[in-house]
């Protein structure tokens, strides 16, 4: 070990940082890596952004709202449910709001628990506070365990609904259950429930050890913005608000989050054509190539690829990925577990994206009959 890192916490010298999807700079790819939107936002964003920043970016001298307060107010009126701003903290992305979970509520003898396979973010934010991290494995059926998350010792437990990399979600009636037997905080990690058929928002009421997570990356097509947010009792989010940055979301974040969150047309429509896109590809895995896939309640389908000769497997994943890549078609590949290996992560992109992704795994195909 190198002077500077045993300088370092013995617990961030051996960090293992967490690692994000790639994101190419050059043009030309088929991004469907990260369960980024196909489509732009709301066309009122530019325009907050344009009116927030003015002429000469004079506004930018000021300091932003540091609660994000009419963010706040804006969130809880666009959920109802009887929420107000003060069930509400907003975040520098979903990932602030994970972070600022595990920090408040995690430590070596309050284990975090969450399932495998989920959010690979979870395990790295526990590591971080030098925690305890307590892992339910899932099996293929991908069903929630409910007895085994009921006898987890975990202070919070993180569960991801619609789960990710699989596009599985899980029922308000499971939800309920869990609550009803695991004594700890139980974070439901809503990322993707703008895709999916329910979510546990109208659970928050009845149930003040419920959080929910939620991020404007994914269905409001501004992941480069930077905005998530918590829903959860008063006390909850004053616990959250003592650990947080005093300015963790910035002056242009609040106004494009603001915008966005006011076009609820807009995204009615996108949110249906991409779970129309997306029901439309996991019938073609399905029935079309007879590939196993998971049916996905998210923007994003989990498959697992067949050879020309019908064979499965981490082998074949990785050379279907890797085809995938060398024709600039970006897709997701987890090789580490048995679990993920033999499967990929496709983000459901625009119509004619998908297109372009079938017609080179056809391609993959045929090359291999040649
Ligand atoms: C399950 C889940 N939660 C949270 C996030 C993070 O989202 P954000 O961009 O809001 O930090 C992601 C991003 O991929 C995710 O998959």
């Amino acid at each position: 070990m190198s002077v500077l890192s045993s300088l370092a916490l013995p617990h961030v010298a051996k960090l293992h940082a967490y690692t994000p999807g790639l994101q190419p700079t050059e043009p030309g790819w088929v991004k469907l890596n990260t369960n980024e939107c196909p489509y732009g936002p709301s066309p009122r964003v530019a325009e907050a952004l344009r009116r927030e920043t003015g002429e000469d970016g004079a506004s930018l001298r000021l300091y932003p709202n540091p609660k994000s307060s009419p963010l706040r107010a804006a969130i809880a009126q666009h959920h109802g449910h009887g929420l107000s701003a003060e069930n509400v903290i907003v975040g520098n992305g979903s990932d602030d709001i994970l972070n600022l979970l595990v920090r408040a509520f995690c430590t070596r003898e309050a284990a975090a628990g969450f399932t495998f396979p989920s959010y690979s973010l979870y395990p790295v934010l526990v590591e971080i506070q030098d925690g305890q991290s307590q892992v339910i494995e899932f099996d293929r059926a991908m069903k929630l365990p409910l007895d085994r998350i009921a006898e987890s010792k975990a202070r919070a437990f993180f569960l991801t609904s619609p789960n990710a990399p699989t596009g599985v979600s899980f029922t308000n009636d499971e939800l309920e259950r869990v609550l009803a037997s695991f004594p700890g905080l139980l974070v439901v990690d809503e990322a993707y429930a703008p895709f999916a058929r329910e979510n546990a928002i109208s659970l928050l009421a009845a149930h003040p050890r419920l959080v929910v997570v939620r991020t404007l990356s994914k269905a409001y097509a501004l992941a480069g913005i930077r905005v998530g947010y918590a829903l959860a009792h008063p006390e909850i989010i004053d616990l959250l608000d003592r650990v947080r940055d005093s300015y963790n979301v910035n002056r242009l974040s609040q106004a494009a989050a603001l915008a966005a969150l006011g076009d609820t047309d807009y995204y009615t429509t996108v949110t249906a054509r991409i779970k129309a896109t997306r029901d439309r590809a996991i019938a073609e895995f399905k029935q079309r190539r007879g590939w196993f896939t998971y049916d996905s309640s998210a923007n994003f389908i989990f498959t697992e690829p067949k050879n020309a000769t019908g064979e499965s497997g981490p082998a074949v994943s990785k050379a279907a990925y890797d085809f995938l890549c060398a024709h600039k078609i970006l897709v997701r590949h987890f090789p580490s577990h048995a679990l993920t290996a033999s499967f990929l992560r496709i983000s459901v992109g625009t119509d004619d994206e998908m297109l372009v992704l079938a017609d080179t795994l056809d391609t993959w195909l045929k090359t291999q009959n040649a």
